[in-house]
């Protein structure tokens, strides 16, 4: 077997990274829709903002049966954590492929001074064992969930909607962040800075408004609703609509300012948010989120919305100095 990593990669090695998430998919769909083409083009093809990523496929017989990619947030040697990201076909499992892709991207790791690695991964899935095998352990559970839209009773958004706190105003956009309200969103997300811990950079101005032109440039729709008191943002709530899935739209994130927390403000834009999709995207059927295990407010407004529960998700760290 070749560890062969991918600098710039090419059109066939591209549909041979996708060909692997999809024999991956297929074993083990867990709710997920199936990996689309495009996406996998343009995560290959570019980086996230503010990171770079290298990339390794192991290749046996001339076929590739397993895809590594290692993200890098920040500069070389910054404090945050890099993502990890195996995926291994069903049947070379249990082979050491995993294991060599690791080692490879382990060395990358540690060649950009990094001092731990993190990996997203399902429950119930081999992805446990085999982290739990490789020096990592279990950092955060995420509880995945999934709104039906069709089966929302029919006034109950209108009614939560109506029911809004006296003294707030609600505000929406979509796309960038308008200028006359970016310091103020910067400083509602640095709200959830307790609940983020590997975002690392505070959120400024800047940085949210380089958030909604990245969801822009992959062709996405970013949709915010926020509650306003005396014209400051109190609270507010995001949600992405991609054209590679018309019918499920993404949660991005929500927050309430501690001291306009306890007023329902939460499930005031929340509810205001799936009025307006109702209106503009009425082809969404379904909003996907992840919430932490512990942050039961969240999970209180989501469950009263409706969310039901689909999968859990954890997160795994490990040192670099404890990996292969
Ligand atoms: C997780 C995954 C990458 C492992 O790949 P792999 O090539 O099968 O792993 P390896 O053969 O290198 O396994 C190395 C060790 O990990 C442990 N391990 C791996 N899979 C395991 C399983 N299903 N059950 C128990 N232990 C397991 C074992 O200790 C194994 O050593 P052993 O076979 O000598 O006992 C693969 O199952 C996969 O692609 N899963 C789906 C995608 C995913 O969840 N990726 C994880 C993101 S990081």
């Amino acid at each position: 077997m070749d560890v062969i990593e991918l600098g710039d990669p090419t059109d066939a090695q591209i549909r041979q990274w996708h060909a692997v998430l999809t024999a991956v998919h297929a074993a083990d769909p867990a709710g997920e829709p199936a990996p689309e083409p495009e996406h996998t083009t343009a995560r290959l093809l570019g980086a996230e903002q503010g990171s770079r990523q290298r990339l390794w496929t192991a290749v046996r017989d001339g076929e590739t049966v397993a895809v590594a990619a290692l993200r890098l947030p920040g500069e070389p040697g910054a404090a945050r954590p890099g993502e990890i990201d195996i995926q291994v076909r069903p049947g070379h499992r249990r082979a050491g492929v995993g294991r060599a892709l690791l080692t490879v991207a382990a060395a990358a790791l540690r060649a950009d001074g990094r001092a731990s690695v993190i990996a997203q991964v399902l429950a119930g899935t081999p992805a446990v064992p085999f982290l739990e095998a490789h020096g990592f352990a279990c950092v955060l559970v995420l509880q995945g969930l999934v709104l039906d839209l069709d089966a929302l009773p029919a006034g109950r958004v209108g009614a939560l909607v109506a029911a809004g706190p006296p003294g707030y105003e609600l505000i929406r956009w979509r796309g960038v962040v308008p200028d006359e309200h970016a310091a103020d969103l910067a400083r509602a997300k640095e709200a959830m800075a307790d609940l983020a811990e590997y975002e690392g950079a505070p959120w400024d101005a800047g940085r949210v408004r380089e958030m909604g032109e990245l969801v822009a440039k992959r062709g996405d729709a970013l949709y915010t609703v926020a509650a306003v008191r005396d014209g400051v943002i109190a609270g507010f709530t995001e949600v992405v609509t991609s054209a590679d899935q018309p019918g499920r739209a993404a949660q991005y994130d929500t927050a309430v300012v501690p001291e306009h927390r306890g007023r329902r403000l939460g499930i005031w834009v929340k509810a205001a948010m799936l009025e307006w999709l109702a209106a503009e995207r009425p082809e969404v059927r379904e909003i996907e989120t992840d919430n932490a295990g512990d942050n039961v407010h969240m999970l209180a407004v989501n469950t009263e919305l409706g969310f039901r529960r689909q999968r859990e998700s954890r997160e795994y760290q490990a040192l670099a100095a404890d990996l292969p």
